[in-house]
């Protein structure tokens, strides 16, 4: 009998929908081919349902998730809902109550695809960042005092305990182990000013280094790492980091590997439940105009196949996008650029599966 994963699928906020949706074709076109089968369950967390039912994730659901095989999220933030709500309660909260300890992106050039770094290309622009998901600044420890006062005072801060550095760079290590290419993984970190937490950062990275004969050990303070993807993006294999420098190092890197459009990302609980979504927002200018691209959503799908055990359905999408980038077909990357829709471009790639 055919087996089947059972996929929690929330579209969200925005451009989530339409997103998904492509996802799901291509995602549904590699299941017929491989030979096997997505349970899909449903779920309407977002904008919508807070805005009528003033809920955003309830406990009962989370426990609920905890028994699927895979996530796959489109995306979240609405205009009309104060900026934290979602992103805390919905998303964040996913990633922490789901334990998915690694953020996992890949800041990939696909041929065909326009970067705007001059004289650098797919042979260039190949690395994949580990970004710690549940710990740092994202612990949400902090307050006011004097709140609304001349004398406010505001604290907000940075959580990080060996256990939480130990599991992620041990996940980075076996990564690039497995990844086979330039063996070398990279701390960023900002241990010159911040000396208590990227000291401990230091100490296990080095000392966990120690079981890795053959993986060369990498350093670069998180500015200096700005102005390298931007320089030498070829210097980097894999690159381990901090929940809020690996945030902000990975829009970078999606600009570098041809934008949000392409840009995709995994929340990895490697003993549990993994959630799958683009780096992308929900962008919501574009909502329901069929004019988004796709292809982050669609390569998260191939991200959630692979960490599924579905090798060959993943490889088979990653090389559908490849062929349809490859062939020029989707003129730009950015949303109402493509030269097609949202759903012509699902289309294309689907039929390269
Ligand atoms: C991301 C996003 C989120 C983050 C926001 C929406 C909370 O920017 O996934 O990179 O900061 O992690
Ligand atoms: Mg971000």
């Amino acid at each position: 009998m055919a087996k089947t994963y059972n996929i929690g699928i929330i579209p969200g906020d925005g451009v989530g929908p339409e997103c998904i949706r492509e996802g799901l074709k291509v995602v549904q076109e590699a299941s017929r081919k491989f030979g096997f089968k997505l349970g899909l369950v449903n779920y309407d967390f977002g904008a919508e349902r807070y805005l009528k039912t003033g809920e955003v994730l309830p406990d009962s659901a989370l426990d609920e998730l905890k028994k699927l095989d895979a996530i796959y999220l489109g995306a979240v933030g609405d205009p009309r809902v104060k900026q934290g709500i979602l992103e805390q309660g919905l998303l964040l909260k996913l990633r922490f109550g789901l334990d998915q300890y690694v953020n996992l992106r890949p800041i990939i050039l696909y041929p065909g695809v326009w970067t705007p770094v001059k004289d650098k290309g797919p042979e260039e622009i190949n690395f994949v960042v580990v970004r710690e998901n549940t710990e740092g600044l994202y612990a949400g420890i902090g307050g006011f005092l004097r709140k609304g006062t001349q004398d406010e005072v505001a604290v907000q801060e940075m959580v990080v305990t060996h256990k939480g550095i130990e599991r992620v760079v041990k996940f980075a290590f076996d990564y690039c182990k497995k990844r086979n290419k330039k063996k070398k993984l990279t701390l960023v970190d900002k241990a010159n000013v911040l000396t208590y937490a990227c000291d401990l950062w230091q100490r296990v990275f080095y000392e966990l280094g120690g079981k890795y004969p053959d993986i060369e050990k990498d350093h670069a303070y998180v500015d200096a790492c700005c102005m390298w993807f931007v320089k030498n993006p070829e210097w980097f294999d894999v690159i381990v980091t901090d929940n809020l420098f690996g945030d902000i190092i990975t829009d970078l890197g999606a600009m570098i590997q041809g934008g949000m459009g392409v840009a995709a990302g995994g929340n990895i609980n490697p003993d549990g439940v993994s959630m799958f979504e683009p780096i992308h927002g929900s962008a919501p200018k574009y909502t329901g105009q069929n004019k988004i691209n796709p292809i982050a959503t669609i390569a998260a799908g191939a991200m959630m196949l692979e960490i599924l055990g579905e090798d060959k359905a993943s490889q088979a999408v990653d090389d559908a996008i490849k062929k349809v980038l490859a062939s020029g077909k989707i003129k730009d990357m950015g949303a109402g650029k493509m030269g097609m829709t949202t759903s012509e471009a699902g289309d294309l790639i689907a039929s390269k599966v």
